[in-house]
């Protein structure tokens, strides 16, 4: 049985296109695959607290010596790693806010990156401890950064992309929705191509 977990951050709403995108594709690939659970995880509607010394001291702490905050603050971190662990596809949409990701999202990252639980140095050097899954990133921007002059300004999708490979997600889809902020003609062509390559990444997952 498929587990897929999906994770949206733009905070516009009903209006995110990220959201839009990631929704669909989430519940199509679970329309795929019969008997799929869906778990669906929205940092905008439900926001996780950054990341404090409670937890940072907590994560290192005994369990039995944590205080009630840190056990709290570890807790939070163990249940989005466990949401992570069961699936077997992650869907992550993404609005670009001030040229990177919504600091929601960085917030869920910075939870679910735990040395010793999903990465660890060995032998000089890096093992992502997340393995065989698949990944689909949905990013969406105002701009045009995926070629052209804007290309180096998208801070966004490398730091994405960097941060789930560390964690050993390497298989990863990228569907952009962007230029939208170039008005409407521009805004239909983009989603024009959002839609030819959600239909190519469905056909390809079935
Ligand atoms: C607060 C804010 C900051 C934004 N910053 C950028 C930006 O730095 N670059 C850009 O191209 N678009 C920017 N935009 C436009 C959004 O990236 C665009 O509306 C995109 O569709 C947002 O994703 P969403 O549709 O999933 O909400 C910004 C929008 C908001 C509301």
């Amino acid at each position: 049985m498929s587990h897929i977990l999906l994770v949206t951050s733009s905070p516009r709403g009903s209006e995110g296109l990220s959201t839009r995108y990631a929704h669909l594709l989430a519940t199509q690939l679970a329309a795929q695959r019969p008997g799929t659970t869906l778990t669906v995880r929205d940092l905008a509607a439900t926001p996780l607290n950054h990341i404090g010394e409670a937890y940072v001291v907590g994560r290192s702490t005994p369990p039995d010596a944590r205080t009630v905050a840190q056990a709290e603050a570890v807790r939070l971190a163990e249940e989005l790693v466990a949401e992570l662990v069961e699936a077997d596809t992650v869907v992550i949409g993404s609005a670009m806010i001030n040229f990177g990701p919504p600091s929601s999202l960085k917030a869920w990252f910075d939870h679910v990156v735990w040395p010793g639980v999903t990465f660890r140095y060995a032998d000089n050097s890096v093992e992502g401890l997340l393995k065989g899954k698949k990944v689909y990133l949905v990013t969406a921007a105002g701009g045009h950064f995926s070629e052209g002059p804007l290309a180096a300004w998208d801070h966004q999708s490398g730091y994405l992309k960097h941060l789930l490979g560390f964690i050993g997600l390497t298989d990863i889809e990228h569907l952009r929705v962007e230029g939208t902020a170039h008005g409407p003609e521009a805004t239909q062509l983009a989603l024009a191509s959002a839609d030819k390559a959600l239909q190519s990444l469905l056909k390809q997952a079935a």
